[in-house]
């Protein structure tokens, strides 16, 4: 969601800029704009559509100059339009200001804004936000470093900003609240942006704002720190671990593939010191100092939003059935606004691949507010959730460009997996018998995701028959029921057909209805405690003329006498079997979705981290 880069230095910007937005484009956008400053002025360019747009629409222009400011917008107030894309200019056009977040007092700002003679070009809360600054630098007479810092003071919600002036060559002005951003330190030059996806090619020096910090970059006077009620701060500088060759498609043709294929890999380093088959242990070292809080906790929340949210389902029958520590799992957005009864015996695990969905850190804040223990599930080291929560797991995906959650979702099951089994192990609910098979069952996970990716080519002829479906159904129960959820979520978010997952048994009291020999229904089948019953289920689809595509345990024979097409996949531990059930799944929609033509990578209207509520 809105992806902010911007540049001060020697090199020209605009490339650079240019470049940094497209490693942000995965974020999720519909417009791009940059703007540059050189010779005291100030050139804007902006386009609906996506950068490669704009970068079509600046050939025949002058784009020289060393400072700049660049963003990608994901429309919240104003339709996509060349007219909201930022940067937006003040109304004297002496600043520019790019802007990711919602500033929401906004309306109120803009009345009194208007009575003092303001006129607006765009529909947007963040060129109001540019007036106020402006207005605050004419009628106090003071730096623009004061004019942000003051105005800031007066805004309600969540921004990361940075803000250039025709006056002054030789500074960025950049602020944060709730939306991440960072800046790199080169030699001789500054690099802000939301994450650090554009900055890591030029330096590994960064330093992430901290909520209500507001920073001053200079050619000449440097880096200057303060927060917005003016008390002087340091900058903390640390590396980052980052590889440039992990944002690139290494020869796949979208993201999504490599990532999907990256899984082998990236459950294997989620594992790794983590899984300890010689001493026959688990370790979560980032938790350590709050294991005696989880081992005694009366109840876990799981709060999280979207594919992670399904994560924290499957936890859930993880950590109950492994643990016996009862589990609930909130949607974020729906958490941080009823009240939760919640106290210092509760143990908050917050997932997250990118840290930074606002609803989750919003619900992360209340529960600590409540006393209680915060554990973090998060892919994207130094983010803000990582940063908020007490303890926690990173859980080592590497970066995930498409915007549809692949690797990070089994990288968060393969930690939710590693807690429970530690949990079990320390309350004694599991016996060592069965604690050692799990390990070993679960260190061979890489290996059988390994050979279901061995199944793609059938995949793909199963997606080449219900490409053109409207309506989808996926069907799974106790453990496997998230991965339907999931399953069903991939589909609709990158194919944009209508898909709907369902605990199996829940199917004839609603989604029975929609079924006809059109309506393909995805059911995960494998031979586990349920199996029988979902043997049945798959006969009352059968028996309604729907398609059934069923994902079974391989050696089936039952559910492959009544299916239209099964898929196989190798036995394993019911309680691991989401890590493998996934797999095809995401091939599915993938296939399906690159088949009808889609933008796989960056689906319409989604956002890959989604820094408003
Ligand atoms: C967006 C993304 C999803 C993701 C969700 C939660 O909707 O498109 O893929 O699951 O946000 O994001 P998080 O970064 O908190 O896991």
């Amino acid at each position: 969601m809105c992806g902010i880069v911007a540049y001060i230095g020697k090199q020209e910007a605009f490339p650079i800029i240019l470049k940094g937005l497209k490693r942000l484009e995965y974020r999720g956008y519909d417009s791009s704009g940059i703007a540059i400053q050189k010779d005291g002025e100030l050139n804007i360019f902006k386009k609906q559509g996506k950068v490669s747009e704009l970068e079509d629409f600046v050939q025949d222009k002058d784009t020289s100059g060393n400072i700049g400011i660049g963003h990608t917008r994901w429309a919240t107030h104003g339709e996509p339009s060349d007219r909201n894309a930022h940067p937006h200019a003040s109304g004297n056009e002496e600043f520019a200001l790019v802007h990711n977040g919602i500033i929401e007092n906004y309306a109120i700002i803009k009345e009194e804004l208007l009575k003092r003679g303001h006129t607006f070009k765009s529909d947007t809360d963040t060129e109001v936000l540019m007036h106020l600054i402006e207005e605050i630098k004419l009628n106090q007479n003071c730096s623009l470093f004061n004019a942000v810092r003051i105005a800031l003071n007066e805004v309600h919600g969540a921004y990361a900003i940075v803000v250039i002036s025709k006056e002054n060559p030789d500074e960025l002005i950049a602020a944060r609240k709730s939306s991440p951003l960072v800046i790199g330190i080169g030699k001789g030059e500054y690099f802000c942006a939301s994450d650090a996806t554009p900055i890591i090619e030029f330096t590994k020096n960064v330093v992430y704002l901290e909520d209500g910090e507001i920073a001053r970059l200079s050619l000449k006077d440097g880096f200057k720190l303060k927060t917005i009620k003016n008390q002087e701060k340091t900058p903390y500088i640390q590396e980052l671990e980052m590889q440039l060759e992990a944002l690139e498609k290494g020869g796949y043709e979208h993201f999504m593939l490599k990532e999907i294929y990256e899984q082998p890999r990236s459950i294997k380093d989620c594992m790794r010191g983590r899984l300890n088959l010689s001493e026959n242990m688990v370790a979560l070292g980032g938790i350590l100092n709050y294991k005696d809080k989880l081992v005694n906790a009366k109840r876990i929340i799981v709060v999280a939003c979207g594919t992670s949210w399904h994560a924290g389902l499957v936890g859930e029958y993880l950590i109950e059935e492994l643990a016996r520590i009862p589990v609930e799992v909130e949607y974020a957005s729906e958490f941080r606004y009823r009240n939760p009864v919640i106290d210092e015996n509760d143990v908050v695990i917050a997932i997250s691949q990118s840290g930074e969905t606002a609803d989750t850190l919003a619900a992360i804040e209340l529960a600590k507010s409540k006393g209680a223990i915060i554990v973090g599930i998060c892919n994207v080291v130094g983010s803000s959730i990582s940063r908020a929560t007490h303890c926690g797991s990173y859980t080592h995906a590497g970066p995930e460009i498409g915007v549809a959650s692949t690797k990070a979702f089994t990288a968060q099951v393969t930690v939710l997996s590693l807690l429970a089994l530690m949990l079990g192990r320390e309350r004694n609910t599991i016996t060592d018998e069965r604690f050692t098979r799990l390990l070993i069952d679960l260190d061979n996970i890489p290996h059988k995701v390994e050979s279901v990716l061995k199944t793609d080519a059938q995949i793909q002829h199963i997606a080449e028959i219900y490409k053109d479906s409207k309506n989808a159904l996926y069907l799974g129960r106790g453990i496997n029921f998230p991965v339907a959820l999931e399953g069903a979520l991939k589909l609709k978010e990158i194919s944009y057909i209508h898909a709907e997952g369902y605990p199996a048994a829940e199917m004839k009291h609603g989604p029975i209805a929609l079924i006809d020999e059109e309506m393909p229904t995805f059911v995960i089948a494998t031979q586990d405690a349920s199996y029988e019953k979902v043997v049945s289920n798959i006969q009352e689809v059968k028996a309604r003329k729907g398609k059934v595509i069923a994902i079974v345990t391989k050696g089936d024979k039952d559910v492959k006498n009544i299916a239209d097409h099964v898929i196989e996949i190798p036995k394993t531990d019911d309680v691991f079997v989401p890590l493998i059930a996934t797999i095809p799944l995401q091939l599915l929609s993938y296939h399906i979705a690159v088949m009808r033509g889609c933008n796989v990578d960056q689906p319409r209207n989604l956002a890959k981290s989604v820094t408003v509520e």
